[in-house]
Order: C-alpha cells, then structure tokens, then sequence
C-alpha cells in the first residue's frame, strides 16, 4: 500500500519514527511530507533514512513530478501524525501554502489525523470546530490519548501510541471509517503493587507483589486511548509516562484513593496485592528488642475489602451502573479444590464484573514477566485464558475489558 505519513510541527514528532517503522515492516511503501515547522523538530534525514524514500515539503522541489499532484492521487491512506491544532485549522479551511496540505487537497483514499496538543488548544471551540468539519467530511480524526503533556500539565492532547494509530491506519484501510481507540473518552483507575502495613516506623508487613502487573495494565489501557489513574502501592518498577500517579502505603489508604477515584471511573481494576490483616497497633516508636521482656506478638485486625466496597459503592448509584469494576485473585488449589472452583466462588462472592485469576506459587507470577490468567466473568460467559509476558496478558485483559464496555449493557 502506497502511504502518506504527513508530520506536523509537534514534540510528538519523534515518536511519529516508530509509526513509520510499524508501516514499513508490514511492507507498505512509505513517504514522509513533514511540514517547515515539524523538522525543528526531527529532520528530514530521518525520515529519508528510514522511509527509504526522497523527503520534501515543499511543491517546488521535482516540479516536473509534480508532487503535489501525485501523492494525494496515488496515496491509499493518508496519515498526519501530530496532527497540531495548526494543521487541523489549515485542512478543514482547505488551505494549501505547503505540500502537505496540497496533498490532503488531493487526497482520493482515507484520511487519519492523530491530534497531538495541550489540553486547551485540544478543547478550543475552534479546534472543535475543525475536528467536527474534517470528520464531517469524512476524515478520522482519533482522540488524543490523556495524560502527561509536554510542560508540568497533563490532560487529553498526548499523541496516541504508534501501534494504536497503526491499528486505526488499518482499521480505516478496511473501511471501518468510525474507529477509535477502544477505550478513547474513558477513565481507567487501576490499583498496583502490594501495600505495606506498619508494626513501627522501621518495620511493616508487605507481600511479594511487583508491582509489574498493574504498570504493564496501565500502559495497556493508556494505549488504548484511556485516562489513567494509577494508585501505586510499593511496586519494583517505574509508573510508567502518560499516567496519573498517586502514592499510598497501607490498605486503608488505597481504599480512600480507590472509593474517591471510583466516583469519575468508568472501569476499576484492582490489581494491588492488598494485605488483608494489618497490625492492630501501630508503634509510635521502633519495637525495641530486649532481654528482660517477653517477645513481641502481633495481634492482627481485617483490612476492608476494597474491591466488595467498589462493587457495592457501584450498585448503590444509579449513575455510577455502566461501571465495570475487575479484581484479581491469586489462588493455589489444595485437597478441597481446584483454583478455578476457588476463583469462582471468590467471583460469587466479591460480586466483581470479571476477575482475572492467578495460578500462584512460590516460583510463580510474583515479581516474574510473564503470566497465564483466566479470565471469569460474573456474567456467566466461557472463563478466557491469555498467557504471555505481562505486557500481552494487559493487553488481553484490557481487550476484554473495552469489549464488555462497548458491547456489553449496563451492569448491577
Ligand atoms: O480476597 P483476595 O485478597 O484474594 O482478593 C483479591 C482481590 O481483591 C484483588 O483484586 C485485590 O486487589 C482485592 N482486595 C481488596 N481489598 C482487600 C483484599 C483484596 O480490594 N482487603
């Protein structure tokens, strides 16, 4: 397929190289029109480099090509990513002072604009405006993804994830003209890590969870378009860009941060390894270990269970019914019973819309990078198993999850 990967003048620019990559290693035939602005930011060297073909953005460059012409008629797809607030003004009034948009003039197949900008250039009448003219005219513009931008300010205006912007190229290639990201629009909370119950201000009780999960989930559901929250536990690895971080320690203060996010969420996944006892008393001060008392003992009391909270917080509000929330259950079987039998009584029980079931041992799944779940739902459909690194079983579940979203009627 003949493709027209048009840059704007954005950040987002450099990340618009791995786009490339994607169409040329399914083998389409690739040429890059940046415009002036977008080589401050990468150059055209790369995009010859890597596009294999001559780069320009200007129409009196081979004008016995006539190149201005050409490209739009030939193209199968036209891509424009960034798509800035710039470009999207000059292409719905149909303005031509430059190559590219001569060629989105001349363009006979699809059209994709990835948008990338701040928040309020992305939320502008004007820029409305210009989106709802471009997709009145039969342009995909995708929505942005959300979360860090540029500066200190985050918000919807993050240029989606090459792969998402590959899949919707293809998806519009086969004439699927409405495709958006699975999860665009929506407000993702996803809890991760183990929580960390204090004895004293030295000591507490953790668990082995990573952490790693839940990062790779977050990322999964930041790709696919989604505003993400992530309440961070103790985890092993980075938050990683493009989220919303919060902190907590203890069980009790994710479940203030989880009940608080659930009232704008439109999923919740808890994928935090949470204590389910904590020490009935906290020292102020460190335990001290002395010869002439006896040895301490521990009495533990039950931490809320988070997730049951969520579900009955969820069936509680009316507003709050299309909410799906999603647990996790680390399970081993014994003599009474398999994990799965373990896994769909703890389903019954939490009432959760669909619990993502961990087969555990001592060697398994905690802080490792691979997993195998199977995914139940309390709707009563087959179980689902997805197995991989961590990165492809987030995505299975995050598949899943947009699936019961959009396909799905309202729960509770
Ligand atoms: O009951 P169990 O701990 O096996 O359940 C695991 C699921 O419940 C996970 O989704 C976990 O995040 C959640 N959970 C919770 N609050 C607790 C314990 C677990 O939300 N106190």
């Amino acid at each position: 397929m003949r493709i027209v990967l048009g840059v704007g003048g954005g950040i987002a620019a450099y990340k618009v190289a791995s786009l490339l990559r994607l169409f040329t290693e399914a083998g389409h035939d690739v040429t890059v029109i940046p415009t002036e602005a977008s080589t401050r930011f990468v150059g055209t060297a790369t995009w010859e480099a890597l596009s294999g073909n001559p780069v320009s953005n200007s129409v009196f460059d081979d004008v016995h090509l006539v190149n201005h012409v050409r490209l739009g008629h030939e193209a199968d797809l036209v891509v424009v990513a960034p798509a800035t607030a710039d470009l999207l003004a000059k292409a719905a009034t149909g303005q031509a002072g430059d190559l590219l948009t001569n060629t989105l003039l001349m363009a006979h197949g699809p059209v994709l604009f990835a948008p990338a900008m701040h928040t309020e250039m992305w939320q502008h009448a004007a820029t409305r405006a210009n989106v709802e003219t471009l997709r009145g005219r039969g342009a995909a513009v995708l929505e942005p993804a959300s979360g860090r931008l540029t500066g200190a300010d985050s918000g919807p205006g993050r240029l989606p994830e090459p792969q998402a912007i590959f899949d919707a190229a293809m998806a519009l290639v086969q004439g699927r003209s409405d495709y958006q990201l699975p999860l665009a629009g929506r407000t993702v909370t996803i809890s991760a890590g183990g929580t960390r119950e204090s004895l004293d201000p030295v000591r507490f009780l953790g668990n082995r969870s990573s952490g790693k999960q839940g990062v790779a989930l977050a990322v999964a559901a930041r790709n696919a378009g989604a505003t993400v929250r992530l309440l961070a536990a103790h985890m092993e690895v980075p938050a990683p860009a493009g989220v919303e971080v919060q902190r907590v320690e203890t069980a009790l203060e994710l479940r203030e941060a989880a009940l608080a996010a659930a009232a704008d969420s439109d999923v919740i996944i808890m994928s935090a390894a949470v204590a389910d006892f904590r020490p009935g008393e906290v020292s102020d001060t460190k335990i001290k270990k002395r010869d002439d008392t006896a040895d301490p003992v521990i009495t533990l009391v039950r931490n809320p269970d988070i997730l049951q909270e969520l579900v009955e917080k969820r069936n509680a509000s009316r507003a709050g019914s299309g909410q799906l929330v999603v647990g996790f259950a680390a399970e081993t079987g014994d003599s009474q019973g398999d994990v799965l039998a373990y896994a769909q009584a703890k389903l019954q029980r939490k009432g959760c819309d669909l619990l993502v079931v961990n087969h555990v041992g001592m060697d398994k799944v905690f802080g490792q990078d691979s997993n195998a779940v199977v995914i139940l739902s309390r709707a009563g459909s087959e179980p689902q198993e997805a197995s991989g690194t961590k990165t492809e079983v987030s995505e299975a579940i995050i598949r899943r999850i947009s699936f019961e979203l959009n396909h799905v009627s309202p729960r509770a």
